[in-house]
């Protein structure tokens, strides 16, 4: 049976027992912030086993793709060391909610496994949580499984519940007491049974987990009751191809022998040598294939944190395991082809990835190539004296310089029985961290101290204050208890009309003004995270502590800011529409000019996509949808399937701006109706690094005055062709023809020119032995010219040897032809080089012609003068 089978063959066997076959989820969960990767079957149904969330079914089956690179359950540095761990892998389950339980989940797994997949039975061993009788004597008394072969395993990790046996998703979430279903693979196999001291080994294998759902352990370690008990089982489709296809290890079921073979001809076709197919490295590279595959099709880039840089570092651990077989440029996206091949069938998203999959990660591995020997050669350097541990500061030194992430140091030390200094690195990396955090603070803060309340801001709905007070004055970075007329200062208000730059909003600018004194405020910053600096300079008396002010905010200003802010919104959000839900925010920056928004994407956006991300931001914007902010707690914000950014951190409380389809947790300011926005236009679209696109947007009027210069341009085309502008386009193309014709022709002028100062120059040649010997400069010739001139000076010539020349500038071109029966005698070669000498240059080519060029006009009639006596000496 192949693994695609034997997959289908667990869904059906599923299907007929009443359970709804569900979709593999993306391995980038939707909405839980607790997880990294999706790590199990059941995590799609988490809110339904919580009572959250109501389906339509209550018995479900899947085969989920997941990912245990990270988190709670990590087998990253196990892949490539036994038969049975993998970074990604499938999960076949089945799922009840409140439905089924303990009994029929023990005994659908029976009955598939040995009915439908007629394994036998002396070959099962279970595992019951050791409290739990109830599955115990459904296992002994009711399946049948003899006592010796049922073990009970309890709290062996070190706490309540911290157990083989007791499943827990994460920290928090769904839990239970489970019962696991061994295969023993024979006596030729080391390990012992599960729950003695040597289960590790590759013998006994785990395939089938049952868990039987019946708590949500909240952040505080309490258990609470679900409200019914539930089913989520897990089988490990590999494992289960694996004892099916009678091998003993996940690596030769029939999906990795193909992808092993891939990985070897990838590594072999960039430089790996004979490469032997039980190599470990060949595994991992294997493994990491599907892995990196899997998460780039659903939507990461490899980057410097969170999943990107989990990502990153399975992609070049595997890159390193190439380069270790030999490979000295990128192989590992060659794989992705047959990768497809094998699972594009059971997961369309793969193949319709495939383009997209097979480039990013060429890019990273082309990047990672640049620095891998070098790094490589300074880890061998650290690790030839036979030293026993890398210390933090070359683990440091590879990461920071060399791109190398801290786990591939490690995986590399592995080998030779070195470690790493974990502790080292890490005080390396902190000390790094410190210095750039106290570099930001400085920067943005401009080192201001301030101990006073917080500035409440009043700017969503207001525009102007009458009562502001100032609490505090800075000028050049100290505190002062005025600032006069043509002060530069920092001023904090108490509270504010003006927004401080964030969120990529630019500050507001605008005036405080009092009876007596005027600040043109030209910036907003924060000085702390709730502390508001205004920063302009005083045109009129002096700013003191105390003063009240009428703080107004540059109104026009605002509106173009807030117009370009509330475009980005329905722009990410279209961006994901035409491009894909890959589409992620990676910076962005909007002021009163125009929005420049950074995302991942992996190629140029086409024209198309370009007007219709337009066309969609237009539509919403016609149809004038009134904008809403609201306030709500973080959890509420994600159940509303608000937009927020990976790697954020944000408050307990947030504000979700909702403004046409878009709903995002923003803090920004924006506008009321979409339809105050205008219009939308593209103006720049551009690649700012690997995986990272650009795009810049102006709106309202900007939008207009970006349109009428283009209209203007055209315009000024138009009339300087004395077309009407749609007839521009076909007016431009007949001048570029009447052009080419013009220059051919004129190249036949030229031709006949110089061709006819040829007919002149035969009676110039002097006769050197009978060999006629001409040496002259062609006015305004080029190198054709030159040799066609030269053909005919031959043939009228017969026997002959000719230098001729041209100038252009000061630049000098020169030919030297000689006849076939003097080439014996006279090179060309060598005589174009005696010429090229003298004016400052050099050439050559075959005996019969040859070209040069000089940069020495002024020596030229002495050089062409000397070819006589130069030929005399041969002939
Ligand atoms: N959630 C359990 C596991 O992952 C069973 O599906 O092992």
């Amino acid at each position: 049976m192949k693994a695609s089978d034997i997959r289908h063959t667990f869904l059906k066997f599923f299907e007929s027992k009443g359970h709804t076959i569900v979709s593999s989820s993306p391995v980038i969960p939707g909405d839980d912030p607790t997880l990294l990767f999706t790590n199990a079957g059941m995590n799609q149904f988490k809110d339904v086993f919580l009572g959250f969330d109501k389906r339509a079914y209550t018995r479900a089956t899947t085969s989920q793709k997941c990912i245990r690179a990270g988190g709670k359950h990590n087998d990253l540095d196990n892949v490539g060391y036994t038969a049975r761990h993998h970074t990604f892998f499938e999960m076949l389950g089945n799922f009840s909610f409140g439905d089924y339980f303990k009994h029929d989940a023990i005994q659908y797994a029976w009955e598939l496994l040995t009915v439908h997949f007629k394994l036998p039975t002396e070959k099962l061993w279970v595992t019951v949580y050791a409290e739990d009788d109830e599955a115990y004597e459904i296992w002994n008394k009711v399946v049948g499984v003899p006592a010796e072969r049922i073990v009970r395993i309890g709290d062996n990790k070190g706490g309540r519940y911290m157990s083989d046996n007791f499943w827990m998703m994460g920290d928090t979430g769904p839990c239970g007491p489970c019962t696991e279903i061994f295969f023993d693979h024979g006596e030729g196999i080391p390990g012992g049974p599960p729950g003695s001291p040597d289960e590790d080994g590759d013998r006994y294998i785990e395939i089938w987990n049952n868990v039987f759902m019946q708590f949500n352990r909240t952040e505080d370690g309490v258990m609470h009751r679900l409200p019914k008990p539930s089913v989520d089982t897990g089988m490990g489709l590999e494992r289960i191809t694996a004892v099916l296809q009678h091998v003993h290890g996940n690596y030769e079921i029939d999906l990795f022998v193909a992808l092993l073979a891939a990985a070897k001809s990838a590594v072999e076709a960039s430089g790996g040598q004979d490469i032997d197919p039980a190599s470990p490295s060949l595994k991992v590279i294997a493994d990491h294939i599907r892995a990196c595959s899997f998460t780039i099709t659903d939507g990461v880039i490899p980057g410097n944190e969170g999943r990107g840089y989990v990502l990153r570092r399975i992609a070049r651990r595997a890159i390193r395991h190439g380069y270790k077989l030999g490979a000295r440029k990128p192989f590992f996206h060659l794989i992705v082809a047959e990768l497809v091949t094998q699972m594009g069938e059971a997961y369309p998203e793969l193949r319709a990835a495939q383009a997209r999959v097979t480039e990013v990660l060429k890019q990273e591995e082309e990047r990672f190539f640049l620095t891998i020997q070098h790094g490589m050669e300074i880890l061998e350097g650290a690790l030839a004296g036979g030293a026993k541990t890398v210390d933090g500061e070359t683990a440091f030194k590879l990461h920071d310089t060399y791109g190398f992430p801290v786990d591939l140091t490690a995986d590399v030390c592995r080998e030779r029985g070195v470690t790493v200094d974990q502790a080292g690195f890490e005080s390396a990396m902190n000390r790094q961290r410190e210095q750039a955090r106290a570099a930001g603070k400085f920067k943005m803060a401009a080192g201001l101290e301030y101990s006073g309340t917080p500035t409440t801001f009043h700017g969503y709905e207001h525009l102007v204050c009458e009562t502001a007070k100032v609490v505090a004055v800075y000028v050049d970075g100290s505190p002062v208890a005025s600032a006069d007329a043509g002060d530069d200062a920092v001023i904090v208000l108490d509270h504010t009309p003006f927004y401080a730059e964030s969120g990529g909003q630019a500050g507001d600018s605008g005036e405080l003004r009092n009876a007596s004194s005027r600040v043109l405020v030209e910036d907003t910053i924060k000085i702390q995270a709730d502390v508001f600096g205004h920063h302009g300079r005083v045109v009129e008396g002096s700013v003191k502590v105390g003063d009240v002010y009428t703080a107004r905010v540059d109104a026009e200003r605002r509106s173009r800011t807030v117009r370009n802010h509330s475009a980005t919104h329905l722009m990410h959000k279209a961006l994901r529409e035409v491009l894909g839900a890959h589409v992620q925010q990676k910076g962005s920056l909007v002021n009163a000019e125009r929005t420049r928004f950074d995302f991942a994407h992996n190629a140029p956006m086409s024209d198309d996509e370009v007007r219709r991300v337009e066309a969609i931001v237009n539509a919403e914007i016609l149809a004038n949808a009134a904008a809403a902010a609201q306030v709500m707690a973080l959890d509420d914000a994600q159940k509303s399937g608000a937009m927020m950014l990976f790697g954020e951190k944000y408050g307990e409380t947030v504000r979700v701006l909702t403004i046409g389809s878009s709903k995002e947790l923003c803090g920004g300011t924006h506008v009321g109706r979409t339809g105050d926005i205008g219009l939308f236009k593209i103006v720049a679209e551009s690649g700012v690094a690997a995986g990272i696109r650009r795009v810049e947007a102006v709106t309202g009027d900007n939008a207009l005055a970006y349109l009428q210069g283009l209209e203007r341009t055209v315009n000024d085309v138009a009339s300087a062709l004395k077309a009407a502008v749609p007839e521009v386009p076909a007016r431009i193309a007949g001048l570029q023809d009447q052009i080419r014709a013009l220059e051919k022709e004129l190249g036949a002028l030229k031709g006949k020119l110089a061709s006819s100062q040829g007919d002149g120059l035969v009676a110039q040649a002097i006769d050197i032995k009978g060999l006629k010997v001409l040496a002259a400069t062609l006015e305004g010739a080029d190198a054709a010219t030159l040799r066609a001139t030269m053909d005919q000076l031959k043939n009228k010539l017969k026997s002959a040897a000719i230098v001729l020349a041209a100038v252009d500038g000061g630049k000098v071109q020169l030919a030297a032809g000689v006849t076939a029966d003097a080439t014996a005698k006279v090179k060309a070669g060598e005589l174009v080089n005696f010429v090229a000498q003298q004016v400052g240059g050099k050439g050559g080519g075959k005996p019969d012609l040859a070209m040069a060029g000089g940069t020495d006009a002024s020596k030229l009639d002495g050089a062409l003068a000397s070819v006589q006596g130069w030929v005399a000496e041969r002939v």
